[in-house]
Parts: C-alpha cells; sequence; structure tokens
C-alpha cells in the first residue's frame, strides 16, 4: 500500500497553440523539453509549474525522450533511498545523450540539493540541478549550461519568499486538478526531510490561489484541490485557511473543492464549520496521524498525543457526519516497541480509516532523527509490522466499503474504466473510486455529476448502476 517511484509525466505543453503570457526571451524557439515527475501531487504540480515557465519561453512538450532537447527528472525526496534509484535513472537517460550530445539533462526539485555534491562524481554528464525554490531561472539557467562545458549549472538555494506569484502551471485539459497553496513546512517532525529541501513555510496570496482557480474552471476543470505539507496552516496576511476555502466556493464552475494535508493541530473549530457549511467543499480528509503510540509521536514531534488526535477526529465526525477519512503512518521508528505498534493497530482500529497510506520508516540525512536516533528496528520486523498493518487496514477498508452498497453516491465522472470500456469510473464526494457501466443511450462527460446506486464494493472499489430516471 506504500506508494512507490512512480514516473508520471506532466505535460507542459498541454495548451498548444495558445499564445504565450510573456514574450519569448530570445530563447530559440520549438524546444522541446520532457519532464519526469516523481514523488507527490505537489510535485506533480511543480512540473505543471516548470511546463508553464519554460513554455512562456517558446518550449513546448516533447511527447517522449527521444524527441526531447530538454530531459528534467523532477525528484522526490520523502522516503526510501530514493537517491540510488535517481542515479539509476540517469545511467539509463545517458543513452539519449549518447545518441545527441547537445540533449540538456537536468535534475530537479527535492533531491537536488542532496544530490549536488555526489552528482559531479557519480554522474558527471548531468547538466543542470535545480532545486524548488529556483524554478524561476530555469530558462537561464538551462542556457547558461550549454555555454560550461564542465560542471553543472545549479542552483538549489532555498528562498523564503518564493511563492512563484504571477506565474501560470501549464496543465493537460482534464477535470481536476491541482493548486499549491502553501510551499515549505516549519514543522520539523524529526523523520522528514520536506522542510531542509523546501525550506520555510509560505502561503501563496489569496489573489493568485484565486487566479489559478478561476483559470482552471475557464478551461473546464470541475474539481480543484489545493496542496500544502500542513495546508490547514496556511496564511497570507490576514488570510487563514477556513477564509480562503470560503472565498473559493464562489469560483463558479468549480464543483468539488478538496485539500491535502492538513496537520492534526491546525485544525481550527472555525475551518470545521467551513467545511460543514459548504457542500462543494469535498466530505473526504486526509489526516496524518504517524503512530498511536504517545512515546513515539513524542520522539516524531508530532505536536498531540493520540488521545487528541482521537478527540479531533471525533469533533469532526460529529459536525461532518459521513466524512470519509484516510491517514499516513510509519512503522518501525527509532525505538518502537511491540506495545507502541500495538497502539497504532489500536488507533487504526478504533478510527477506521477508509484507507491508509502505509510505510516502513526510512532514515533521512540530515533529519533530527537521522543524527539522534538510531535506526534500531530490524528490517525483517519493520517488515512484518507494515505486512500485517495493510492486512488489518484491507479488512476495514473492506468493511466501510461494502457498508455502501445499497446507497446512492454523487459521482464525478472520470472517464471510461481501464478495465472495460464498457464501464464508467468517477470519484464519490468521499474519496471513493465507483465504476459503473455506461448506460444506454446517455454517455455522461467527464466531469459530469451523475448519481450512482451501489449494489457491490471491493476494498478499494464501489460498483453500481447509474440512476438515469
Ligand atoms: N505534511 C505532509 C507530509 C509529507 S511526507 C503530508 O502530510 O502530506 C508524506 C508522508 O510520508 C508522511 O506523512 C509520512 O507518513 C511519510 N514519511 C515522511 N518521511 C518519512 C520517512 N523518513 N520514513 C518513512 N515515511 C516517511
Ligand atoms: Fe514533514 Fe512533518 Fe512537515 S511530516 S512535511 S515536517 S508536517
Amino acid at each position: 500500500m506504500s506508494t512507490s517511484l512512480n514516473p508520471n509525466q506532466a505535460d507542459p505543453n498541454a495548451h498548444n497553440g495558445e499564445s504565450n503570457d510573456m514574450p519569448s526571451m530570445g530563447l530559440r524557439p520549438g524546444r522541446r523539453v520532457f519532464i519526469e515527475t516523481y514523488g507527490c501531487q505537489m510535485n506533480l504540480a511543480d512540473s505543471e509549474l516548470m511546463g508553464g515557465i519554460l513554455g512562456t519561453r517558446g518550449y513546448t512538450a516533447a511527447p517522449n525522450h527521444d524527441e526531447a532537447d530538454v530531459i528534467l527528472i523532477n525528484t522526490c525526496a520523502v522516503r526510501e533511498r530514493a537517491e540510488e534509484r535517481v542515479f539509476g535513472r540517469l545511467s539509463h537517460l545517458l543513452q539519449y545523450k549518447h545518441a545527441r550530445p547537445e540533449v540538456i539533462l537536468g535534475v530537479t526539485g527535492c533531491m537536488a540539493e542532496r544530490l549536488r555534491e555526489d552528482i559531479t562524481e557519480r554522474a558527471p554528464y548531468v547538466d543542470l540541478v535545480v532545486g524548488p525554490d529556483a524554478y524561476r531561472r530555469l530558462p537561464e539557467l538551462i542556457e547558461e549550461s550549454q555555454e560550461v562545458e564542465a560542471d553543472p549549472v545549479v542552483d538549489v538555494k532555498l528562498d523564503r519568499d518564493e511563492t512563484y506569484a504571477g506565474l501560470s502551471p501549464r496543465r493537460q485539459a482534464g477535470i481536476s486538478g491541482w493548486v499549491t497553496v502553501q510551499r515549505g513546512c516549519d514543522k520539523f517532525c524529526t523523520f522528514c526531510i520536506v522542510p531542509f529541501v523546501r525550506g520555510r513555510e509560505r502561503g501563496v496570496a489569496p489573489s493568485e490561489i484565486l487566479r489559478q482557480c478561476r483559470d482552471l474552471a475557464e478551461r473546464g476543470y470541475k474539481e480543484v484541490t489545493l496542496l500544502g505539507q500542513t495546508v490547514n496552516s496556511y496564511r497570507h496576511e490576514d488570510t487563514d485557511f477556513a477564509d480562503l476555502l470560503e472565498m473559493l466556493v464562489d469560483v463558479d464552475g468549480l464543483e468539488r473543492i478538496r485539500f491535502t494535508s492538513p496537520y492534526p493541530t491546525d485544525f481550527t473549530p472555525k475551518l470545521i464549520e467551513t467545511m460543514a457549511a459548504h457542500k462543494k467543499i469535498c466530505n473526504y480528509l486526509h489526516l496524518p496521524l504517524q503512530s498511536g503510540s504517545d512515546r513515539m509521536l513524542e520522539q516524531m514531534k508530532r505536536l498531540y498525543t493520540s488521545g487528541e488526535f482521537m478527540e479531533l477526529v471525533e469533533r469532526i465526525r460529529e459536525n461532518i457526519p459521513d466524512i470519509a477519512m484516510s491517514t499516513d503512518i510509519i512503522v518501525g521508528f527509532p525505538g518502537e516497541s511491540d506495545e507502541d505498534y500495538a497502539q497504532t493497530v489500536e488507533m487504526l482500529e478504533k478510527i477506521r480509516f477508509d484507507f491508509a497510506y502505509l510505510f516502513k520508516y526510512s532514515e533521512r540525512d540530515g533529519t533530527f532523527a537521522a543524527r539522534k536516533l538510531e535506526d534500531d528496528i530490524d528490517e525483517e520486523v519493520k517488515h512484518q509490522r507494515l505486512a500485517a498493518l495493510i492486512e488489518r487496514q484491507e479488512e476495514i477498508s473492506s468493511e466501510i466499503f461494502a457498508a455502501q452498497v445499497g446507497k446512492t453516491k454523487e459521482v464525478m465522472v472520470v472517464g471510461e474504466s481501464k478495465r472495460d470500456a464498457n464501464d464508467l469510473c468517477g470519484r464519490t464526494d468521499d474519496f471513493k473510486m465507483t465504476v459503473f457501466p455506461r448506460p444506454e443511450g446517455i454517455s455522461p462527460a467527464p466531469g459530469e455529476l451523475v448519481d450512482v446506486r451501489v449494489d457491490d464494493a471491493t476494498s478499494h472499489t464501489l460498483l453500481g448502476q447509474m440512476v438515469t430516471e
């Protein structure tokens, strides 16, 4: 159930043929870029941002590596020993440089800073290393890299003011888009590398967020997911996260608003009220727990106890009945005893999340845990704890999904089901994937809201019939 490194390609040229907002700054027109993205939604959103920045300078999207003049790998450093994978990937990409030496190969994102030192030694053919706060300069850095023969051109400086205001990400046509509302993180959980590689927390100006949401709606998008590492601690001048949501429910055309990920102690009563008050704000919450043991939570420097987390869940459920919830959990954190682990299982059973992203602890260089706590849980024990937790969660998910049978749910159509062209798929308001046969004579378009009567379920999917009368 833990996520792996899935390359998802962002398309910086999704709106081919549109006029550019900014004049071409003298770069050779018609250059093509291919961006390979690893990691979370925020990284995918950043790839769209880079596509937008390069798009204003005349770059278009290459359909594949072979046809690209510039290949960027947008990296993730949050879990596992991702560095090794990126080096593996880079040596694979070297073939494109062998074929066409003029190809520019760049590394961007969370691993850029970490890799900078190793790269000259281990992958000297890399031309460009660009951190998450330097994307504005990407076109210039690419130019520079063509002029400098030897070392890679590097810009990994973190910038506590950079929110990429005024820029427009390039998005593929679609129904569901992301808008980054907050960058960086100030929480410094002891296991987490994010504050080191993405810098201090910054809220994007509400006017910028509004502009991007309106832009999405004008392009036919129906759903937006607001992104931030602790999204509900969002603040910009006098605007807090609840105010921001309140503003966005008025954007015509957007039918659904989601956000990820809120931090438990930043959940205000005002935010719960705002969520409860608006149908457009979806009945689904991803609320990372990390551990059910107070001792572990303290060692992780999470700012709540298991009891406080439980109270928050209860408060949210009282105010927003039927809200679905998911979570993140880490097993095998330094010092985790059988008893600590048992408390995590117990919390999972008490709360009954609809689904969960479950991870084995992996030490990240430079974090407090890496410096001060010994990674002392045996790999085999970590593995067993993870496997048992996945199994338990699967049972809970199956029960929760099965309990939907008989209900009629509003589903936003995504498109044809991947498994069977006769079926359509979509998501419920509470984020459950739903598959139903294409009704005869009508073909609801992607983005349309339809009612589906659920008549069966697996642990991850609802199956049903569209209600047509
Ligand atoms: N604030 C973000 C956290 C980003 S990291 C959010 O809540 O989305 C996403 C998840 O990765 C974390 O919640 C945590 O469960 C997991 N994670 C982060 N660092 C980790 C590490 N060193 N080992 C294992 N899992 C980790
Ligand atoms: Fe990481 Fe904790 Fe922030 S998990 S992103 S330091 S809230």
